[in-house]
């Protein structure tokens, strides 16, 4: 446990201790992508974790999945993510921002353009989303030309860019969890015929151009991957190749020298272990549902040199305090996970703010998340003025589902 609190020396920063604030999507930005006026009190709550991984931002307007998430394109989210990364900065943290290309995952009434989402192949993911009139089904995707994949790597570096004009740290392309770049991996997603389909290393190509390019904009201690191996999720299937096309990919980025890979583990821990050893920078290494007992345990068995969490992290902005003091954790409240105002955003109550009942213990707060999980899709509920003005508050818009157990992603 005591590593886990040491100062952590990562690239051109140092991190004031080995625990990560793992990204998620709070769906809280304005409708243009610009990041909300809240995000900046959100995120400077939690600048005691070593290192914020932010919620998934997309890198261009085809970018986009899901309603209300925030870009880094634009003049206006430059701006906004300028006062996010101060605030963190201000409070000593560090922030790498999130670059999430939804892919597939999208639906056109989610979109500024409202165009279907852009993939590797016309393939339907075979669900639905919620969107402002409620879930819909997902339509057939518009397979990317090739010159199309070649701009879709250029906006990632672009947007990069743009990240580090807001004062990032750094980035994370989002690999993981069935969007864009996951979509190239999985010949469920993937059936193309030009360099980027077909062998595993054509499906890897995406991704090691996609790091490549932003690597040489902002530099490799700057640029970071999040992968999923194995996930089974929204039509994703890796195939039997699966583990060997991340041996390839890891070993290839391994060669770029970039800040970190940051693994979503799925189980496979012979797959867990091959990537530790191809692998020479640091390793991130979340497991969802990962019990608060077992914190710091994979720093010390030497598997992982950062450890990340979510949901704890989101209701707990003091985390880091509360595992020094051996304090009890807020529960997560998922009702407000995605959209809405304060509740459930910045207004989890710190240490001292903490009576008796807003606390769980450990054991009580595992068995409602199991709970949670098992209850699967919440449904979603949209107030206000649609219409009108297109705002909205979503009082639930998760796929939960088994996400808490280590399947579902976002
Ligand atoms: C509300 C919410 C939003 C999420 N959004 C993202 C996201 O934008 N990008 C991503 O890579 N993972 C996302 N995730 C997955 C988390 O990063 C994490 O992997 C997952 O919650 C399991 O870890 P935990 O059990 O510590 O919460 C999200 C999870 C939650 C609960």
């Amino acid at each position: 446990m005591n590593s886990l609190f040491s100062p952590a020396r990562k690239g051109r920063y140092t991190l004031s201790n080995r625990l990560v604030m793992a990204p998620m999507t709070r769906s809280r930005a304005a409708l243009d992508g610009t990041p909300g006026d809240l995000a900046s009190v959100y995120y400077a709550q939690r600048a005691g974790v070593g290192l914020i991984v932010t919620e998934g931002t997309q890198p261009s307007d085809d970018g986009q999945g899901y309603l209300s998430t925030p870009g880094i394109y634009t003049p206006a989210h430059i701006a906004g993510w300028k006062k996010i990364t101060s605030a963190v900065h201000d409070k000593g943290g560090h922030i790498f921002i999130q670059l999430m290309h939804a892919g597939r995952m999208s639906h056109p009434d989610n979109t500024p353009h409202h165009r279907p989402g852009v993939a590797p192949s016309a393939i339907a993911p075979g669900t639905d989303m919620f969107t402002a009139i409620g879930m819909q089904d997902i339509p057939v995707p518009r397979a990317l030309t090739t010159e199309e994949v070649r701009k879709t790597v250029a906006d990632f570096r672009q947007a990069a860019r743009s990240a580090i004009d807001a004062g990032a740290d750094g980035v994370e392309i989002h690999g993981a969890n069935a969007y864009l770049v996951h979509q190239f991996f999985a010949p469920s997603a993937n059936t193309r015929t030009d360099e980027y389909g077909g062998s595993l290393e054509n499906r890897a190509r995406f991704a090691i151009e996609v790091a490549t390019a932003i690597a040489e904009e902002i530099g490799a201690d700057r640029t970071s991957i999040r992968l999923s191996p194995g996930a089974t999720i929204w039509g994703i299937d890796e195939g039997p190749e699966g583990p060997d096309l991340y041996r390839y990919l890891v070993a290839e980025l391994d060669k770029l020298g970039l800040a970190y890979v940051h693994i979503m583990h799925q189980g496979n821990e012979v797959l867990l272990a091959d990537i530790r050893k191809l692998w020479h920078q640091s390793l991130i290494l979340n497991r969802p549902g990962h019990p608060r007992d077992k914190i710091g345990s994979d720093v010390a068995s030497g598997i992982a040199d950062f450890e990340a969490f979510g949901q704890m992290v989101l209701a707990n902005p003091d985390f880091v305090a509360r595992l020094k003091a051996n304090a009890a954790m807020n529960l997560a409240d998922h009702n407000t996970y995605f959209g809405g105002d304060a509740k459930g955003y910045i207004d989890y109550p710190f240490i001292e703010q903490t009576s008796a009942s807003t606390v769980t213990s450990s054991a009580t707060a595992k068995k409602k998340i199991l709970v949670v999980g098992a209850t699967g899709f919440l449904g979603a509920k949209v107030l206000g003025q649609l219409a009108r003005d297109r705002t909205f508050t979503v009082a639930a818009m998760s796929r939960k589902g088994t996400l808490l157990q280590g399947s579902r992603g976002y």
